[in-house]
């Protein structure tokens, strides 16, 4: 079962971006499910550099129509990103070095960081962009 699951509340009106949290939610989802089966150190590994790679691809749609639109909260919604970003990173480091991640770390904080996020920072930007005509 999945741990987040996307729900019709979390969509912030733009199509991709409300795809790519989809994709997002997914990644996070097959992480914690690595986890839950055994914290196989391969098979989790792959799962954060998906995750990873995702965050960088996302958090990058985001900050180019920000740019583009001239968002004017972009400097603090990014410096959530890049904190997430280290975060994240950090889980890998600590992955990297032969620590296991526990399940309640990736519960409490991907989870509970990505919800949050989307359903308070990101929807910031829902009635900005639609003003914008952005779909
Ligand atoms: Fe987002
Ligand atoms: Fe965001």
């Amino acid at each position: 079962m999945p741990f987040i699951k996307w729900t019709e509340d979390l969509s912030v009106g733009v199509a991709e971006l409300d795809s790519q949290h989809k994709s997002l939610i997914d990644l996070a989802n097959a992480l914690y499910d690595s986890i839950n089966n055994g914290n196989d150190r391969e098979i989790l590994g792959k799962a954060l550099d998906r995750l990873l790679d995702y965050i960088a691809f996302h958090f990058g749609s985001e900050e180019s129509l920000f740019q583009k639109y001239g968002f004017p909260y972009e400097r603090t919604h990014k410096r959530e990103h890049d904190q997430f970003s280290w975060r994240v990173l950090d889980m890998r480091g600590r992955w990297n070095r032969g620590e296991d991640l526990q399940i309640s770390e990736v519960q409490d904080f991907l989870s509970d960081w990505i919800q949050n996020h989307i359903l308070h920072s990101d929807k910031e930007y829902a009635g900005f962009f639609k003003s914008k005509g952005v779909r």
